[in-house]
C-alpha cells in the first residue's frame, strides 16, 4: 500500500469537512478529504425539504443548546452568515428568505453542493469517497491514518480535523466515528440524544391525535423556560411542526410540555364575545370559529365541554380558554435518530480551543460542526455552526 503524506487530513466531506478544507487549501497546505459515503455533503441535498435553509440572518450564540453557551461565539462572529451569504452570492446562488431571516436556495440545495465542491477544486483539495478509516495513531510529528475502501492508503498528516457530524439519519451515513476518535484520544464527550425531532405519545393520546391528524396550526409550546412560536402539527405518530421539532432540544423525559394555541388572540375575549352574539351556539361550534374545526370538536369531547354557549359560565369559558391556551401534555418519547436533524450533545466543548477548534490535549486533532456539543435552532442555524466552525478550524490550520 502507498504511502502518503498531506499537511491535513479531514474526516467527512459534510458541511463543515467541506468549508474546512477549502480554507486550510488556501493557505497553501496539502488537504485530503475522505467521506465513506458514494457522494459528498448528502445533508445539505436533503436539508430544507431540497432548497437547504442554508443560514439565518439573525445567528446568533443564543440560537444554540451546548454545555457551554458561549463557545461558539468566536467562531460565529469570526465567520459570520453575511461572509457566508457573500460566498453564495460570488457562486451567482439565488436565493429568498422565507420565515424568521431563514435563507434558502431559490433552486436547489444541490447548488450549494456545487458551490463547495467548486472552491475545493480550486484549493487545490483532494477528495476521496466511499473510503473508510481504518486506524488513527498519534506519531511524534502528527497522525498516521490507515484508510481503506476506494481511497485506501497508509497516510501520514500533522493536522486531522474530525467532521464525521452526528448520529442522525444512520441510513444516510451518519455514524458514531467522530464520538469513538474523541474516546481514542481521552477527550469528554457530552450525552448525545436526537434533536429536532417529532415527539410521540402514549397509545391512549396517539388514538386522539389520528382524529386530528394533519391539523396544523400556531401555537407557542413551552418546556421548562423555554418557549418557541411556531407551527405545531398533529400527525398520527404524535406531534411534529417547527414549534415541536425546536421544543425536543430542550425537552427530557417525563417532563411536560405545554402548548398554548392561539398565542396572539385573548381567547377568552374572543369567547364571550361569541357568546353574547350567539348564545345558541355549541361550546365546540364556537371554538371552531377560532381553531381548525377538528382540533377544536376534539379538545371540546376530551374535556367534556358539552352545551351551548349562552348556557356556559364566564368562569367556564375563562377554564377554556386557560386549556386551549395551556394544554399540557406529557410526551413518552421522540421519533429518534431515524428522523431526527440533529444530534444534541457530543464533544466536551471544554476539551477545545474554541477560535481554533483544536483539542486542548492533543495538538493537531480538530473537532467541527455537528459533532461538537454544539447544537443549532431549527432555521439554518446547525447549518451556520458548520460554516463558522469548518472556517475556525481551516484558518487555524
Ligand atoms: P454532516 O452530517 O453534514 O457530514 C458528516 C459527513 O461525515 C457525512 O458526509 C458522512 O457521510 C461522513 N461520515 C460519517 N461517518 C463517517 C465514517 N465513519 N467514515 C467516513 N465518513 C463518515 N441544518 C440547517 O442549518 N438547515 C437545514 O435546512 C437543515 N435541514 C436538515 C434536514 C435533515 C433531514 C437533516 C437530517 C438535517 C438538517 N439540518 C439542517 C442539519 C444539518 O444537515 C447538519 O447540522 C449539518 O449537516 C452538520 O454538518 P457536519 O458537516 O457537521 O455533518
Amino acid at each position: 500500500m502507498w504511502i502518503e503524506t498531506f499537511d491535513t487530513v479531514v474526516l467527512g466531506a459534510g458541511a463543515a469537512g467541506m468549508m474546512c478544507a477549502i480554507h486550510a487549501a488556501a493557505k497553501g497546505g496539502s488537504v485530503l478529504i475522505i467521506d465513506h459515503a458514494k457522494t459528498p455533503g448528502e445533508k445539505i441535498r436533503i436539508s430544507g425539504g431540497g432548497r437547504c435553509n442554508f443560514t439565518n440572518i439573525g445567528t446568533t450564540a443564543r440560537n444554540f443548546v451546548s454545555g457551554n453557551a458561549h463557545f461558539a461565539k468566536s467562531a460565529l462572529g469570526r465567520y459570520t452568515a453575511r461572509d457566508f451569504i457573500a460566498l453564495v452570492e460570488r457562486h451567482g446562488i439565488s436565493y429568498h428568505e422565507k420565515t424568521l431571516g431563514q435563507l434558502f436556495c431559490d433552486n436547489s440545495a444541490k447548488d450549494i453542493i456545487e458551490m463547495l465542491l467548486k472552491e475545493m477544486a480550486q484549493a487545490g483539495v483532494q477528495l476521496r469517497l466511499r473510503t473508510t478509516l481504518e486506524q488513527l495513531r498519534k506519531t511524534e510529528s502528527g497522525f498516521a491514518l490507515t484508510l481503506g475502501g476506494d481511497g485506501a492508503a497508509k497516510i501520514t498528516c500533522r493536522t486531522v480535523v474530525v467532521a464525521t457530524g452526528g448520529k442522525s439519519i444512520p441510513k444516510m451515513g451518519a455514524s458514531g466515528l467522530g464520538y469513538q476518535i474523541a474516546s481514542q484520544f481521552d477527550l469528554p464527550v457530552t450525552e448525545t440524544r436526537p434533536g429536532l425531532v417529532p415527539l410521540t405519545f402514549g397509545e391512549d393520546m396517539l388514538q386522539d391525535f389520528r382524529e386530528i391528524a394533519g391539523v396544523g396550526l400556531d401555537a407557542c409550546v413551552s418546556c421548562g423556560k423555554t418557549s418557541f412560536e411556531e407551527a405545531v402539527l398533529f400527525t398520527h405518530r404524535g406531534l411534529s411542526g417547527p414549534a415541536i421539532l425546536q421544543i425536543s432540544s430542550y425537552w427530557r423525559e417525563k417532563m411536560p410540555i405545554k402548548v398554548s394555541f392561539l398565542p396572539r388572540t385573548d381567547v377568552f375575549d374572543e369567547l364571550c364575545a361569541s357568546k353574547r352574539e350567539n348564545p345558541r351556539r355549541s361550546v365546540a361550534n364556537a371554538l371552531g370559529e377560532i381553531l381548525p374545526k377538528r382540533l377544536a370538536a376534539y379538545l371540546a369531547q376530551a374535556n367534556g365541554w358539552a352545551g351551548v354557549m349562552g348556557e356556559t359560565s364566564d368562569k367556564k369559558l375563562a377554564a377554556i380558554a386557560a386549556v386551549v391556551q395551556g394544554w399540557e401534555i406529557h410526551p413518552i418519547g421522540s421519533e429518534g435518530y431515524r428522523t431526527a436533524e440533529v444530534t444534541l450533545g457530543g464533544v466536551d466543548t471544554d476539551a477545545l480551543n474554541s477560535r481554533t477548534m483544536e483539542s486542548k490535549s492533543v495538538p493537531g486533532l480538530y473537532f467541527i460542526g455537528e459533532v461538537v456539543d454544539v447544537t443549532g435552532w431549527l432555521g439554518g442555524y446547525n447549518f451556520q455552526w458548520a460554516w463558522s466552525s469548518g472556517w475556525a478550524a481551516g484558518t487555524a490550520i
